[in-house]
């Protein structure tokens, strides 16, 4: 009972104040971003700015600060770091450029620009602890340039989102393989929940479909290969950035036409390789050359 007093008597001051200054609010909690911990602040679950939740001296590359060995797993979050710069800008250049009626007019729930702009909050968390995860042996690599092409088109960024989590579900699953430590397996399993999560909300929420793909995820032998397929977004990376992937087979990258299939699970599509200067050859018996 004292409890539920106490409670109720904070509340009764805490409320008034949300009210008046949530503006306010958003500026000073932006004024703790760079001391910021994922999990702890608000600024990587439930802020509600345009405005990248991230400190400036974070979204740039970082430069090792120790000449030591590197970390075991120093490798696998420089890879991690720099797809999670793809998928947090893309977040970030949703929540800039649509608004609640950018999603509204085509018949999503009102809830979908609230929803896309706290999984970017939870993008930009995952950057940091990514670039916690490397030790200061090691650079961290800063965001590049990128294009998604989904311009002010608000249903074709919604499709791409599906594509970008389902990328990341199945990286993040994959990556478990190349880990040394079990606190790297544990972190990597920890974010690709969270995921998980943000294509779920997608499936059952805006595209009215069953959100499951069966008892379990492939555990992808070969998951620097997925983490390639997002190099096709990148238009240009700062130079001290290391090659991405590490190591990076650089195969022939192959999408569909979008002609003539509806791309839904059991129908046709008719695959191609896109880079003209960099296509596959195939010899009978083998594999791509
Ligand atoms: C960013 O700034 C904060 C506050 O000055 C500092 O504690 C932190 O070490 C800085 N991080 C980097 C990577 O520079
Ligand atoms: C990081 O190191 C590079 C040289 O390797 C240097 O040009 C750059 O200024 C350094 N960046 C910072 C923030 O110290
Ligand atoms: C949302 O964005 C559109 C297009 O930029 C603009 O016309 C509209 O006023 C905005 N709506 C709100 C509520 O900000
Ligand atoms: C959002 O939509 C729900 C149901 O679809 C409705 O009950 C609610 O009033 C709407 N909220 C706003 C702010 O429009
Ligand atoms: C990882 O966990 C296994 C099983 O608990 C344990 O045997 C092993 O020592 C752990 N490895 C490290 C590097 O901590
Ligand atoms: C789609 O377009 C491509 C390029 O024009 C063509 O080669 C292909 O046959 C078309 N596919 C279908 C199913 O119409």
């Amino acid at each position: 009972m004292r409890f539920s007093t106490t409670l109720i008597a904070s509340m009764a001051v805490i409320l008034p104040v949300l009210a008046s200054a949530k503006g306010a609010t958003e500026q000073a909690l932006l004024k703790t971003a760079e001391n910021a911990v994922p999990g702890e602040s608000a600024l990587f679950t439930t802020y509600t700015g345009k405005k990248t939740p991230l400190a400036s001296n974070y979204t740039q590359v970082i430069n090792a600060t120790g000449t030591g060995e590197p970390g075991q797993d120093d490798l696998l979050f420089q890879n991690l770091l720099a797809a999670e710069w793809v998928i947090y800008t893309f977040y970030q250049q949703a929540v800039e450029t649509f608004n609640t009626s950018s999603f509204t007019k085509l018949g999503f729930p009102n809830t979908t620009y609230e929803r896309i702009r706290e999984i970017r909050n939870n993008e930009a968390g995952h950057a940091r602890i990514f670039q916690d995860s490397i030790s200061k042996n090691s650079l961290k690599p800063g965001p590049c340039k990128y294009s998604f092409g989904f311009g002010d088109n608000a249903m074709e960024f919604l499709a791409l989102q599906v594509y970008i989590e389902v990328a990341s579900q199945a990286f993040l699953t994959g990556l478990q393989l190349q880990a040394d430590l079990n606190v790297s397996r544990a972190t990597l399993m920890a974010i690709g929940q969270v995921e998980a999560r943000h294509n779920t909300w997608a499936l059952i929420e805006n595209w009215k479909v069953s959100p499951f793909s069966g008892p379990s995820d492939t555990t992808y032998p070969y998951a620097n290969q997925i983490l390639d397929m997002t190099n096709s977004f990148v238009t240009s990376c700062p130079s001290e950035n290391p090659e991405y992937p590490s190591p990076r087979q650089n195969l022939p990258q192959m999408v569909f036409w979008a002609n003539g299939t509806t791309a839904t699970p059991g129908s046709q599509i008719q695959p191609y390789f896109y880079q003209s200067a960099n296509q596959p050859k195939f010899q009978t018996g083998k594999e791509a050359l």
